[in-house]
């Protein structure tokens, strides 16, 4: 494994809430490989208390911050600047949460107070991120800065309701964003799109285990874990990455581009 890729960077990692979640593996291994950052989560995940853990175990602090909340964003690159001495080199967006598939809603009886909440915590919050970004000019140049997808931004997979229209504005505004943030600082923007992965997001969407199941039958290497996307967000904060921008990045063991597996062929031949 290689060692100190991320030596002397400093960021932003949103979105752990536990030992499961895509951010909680990877500020362990930002940490090992040399970086710098500050945790954040909304206040109320802050309450469980597990952030603290993982962020005595990285040497660093916790500032809570409603990522829908511009203020909010603004005190924690504020305060996070002044803790770090400098600005930043990459931001980690791994926010994610629908009333409407936590209510069990269909996609057509969606209550549209909580369809516009789902855009806003799942995707306009990114967008936010940079504003404040840009507005403070707070990133370094060469910097990074990356949201997780899923491939529903593309096709149908029924279950996932109104969050499948919001990452697709998610990954809209990283090419949005992106053209930007290139021309002003140099800075690159990206979505990786994971595979289906046990964390508190992901199995809170109905039919989980079936698509979890599904998607590792037809991926020829299956499912991507979340640690090994931990590894792909490591060298996308990397300088090993610094040509690739505005790009939605699978990263799901070719499921993306696989149209059937023996597999699942097998379970239909006899029908
Ligand atoms: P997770 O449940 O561990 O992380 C989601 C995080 O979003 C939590 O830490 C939660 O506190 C935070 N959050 C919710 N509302 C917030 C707000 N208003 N402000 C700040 N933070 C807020 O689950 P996971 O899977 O690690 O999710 C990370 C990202 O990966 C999400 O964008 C998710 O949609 C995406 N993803 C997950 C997949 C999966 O199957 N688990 C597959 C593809 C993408």
């Amino acid at each position: 494994m290689a060692e100190n890729l991320l030596k002397g960077k400093v960021g932003i990692i949103t979105g752990a809430l536990d030992e499961n979640s895509i951010a909680w593996k990877t500020a362990l291994k930002a940490h090992e490989q040399g970086a710098r950052f500050v945790l954040t989560n909304a206040p109320i995940a802050m309450r469980m208390g597990a952030i603290k853990e993982l962020a005595e175990h990285c040497k660093t602090i916790v500032i809570p911050a409603d990522a829908t909340s511009l203020e909010d964003i603004e005190k924690l690159y504020a305060e996070a600047k002044e803790y770090l001495g400098g600005n930043f080199d990459f931001l980690l967006h791994s926010i994610g949460m629908s009333p409407n598939i936590r209510k069990g809603r269909s996609y057509g009886d969606l209550n549209y107070d909580w369809m516009n909440k789902s855009f806003d915590v799942s995707a306009i919050s990114f967008h936010k991120m940079m504003h404040v970004a840009e507005k403070m000019d707070i990133m370094n140049e060469w910097g990074s800065i990356m949201g997780l997808s899923y491939i529903a931004a593309q096709r149908v997979y029924p279950f996932y309701t109104d969050m499948a229209d919001a990452k697709a504005l998610l990954e809209s505004i990283a090419r949005g964003y992106g053209y930007r943030f290139g021309k002003m600082k140099k800075v690159r923007v990206n979505t990786i799109s994971q595979s289906p992965t046990k964390t508190t997001a992901g199995t809170g969407i109905g039919g989980f285990d079936a698509f979890f199941n599904f998607a590792d039958k037809m991926s020829p290497l299956g499912n991507a874990p979340a640690e090994a996307c931990a590894d792909y967000i490591i060298t996308m904060f990397s300088d090993l990455t610094r040509y690739v921008t505005m790009q939605n990045l699978f990263h799901d063991g070719g499921y993306s581009t696989t149209g059937i597996s023996e597999e699942l062929m097998d379970q239909f031949k006899d029908l």
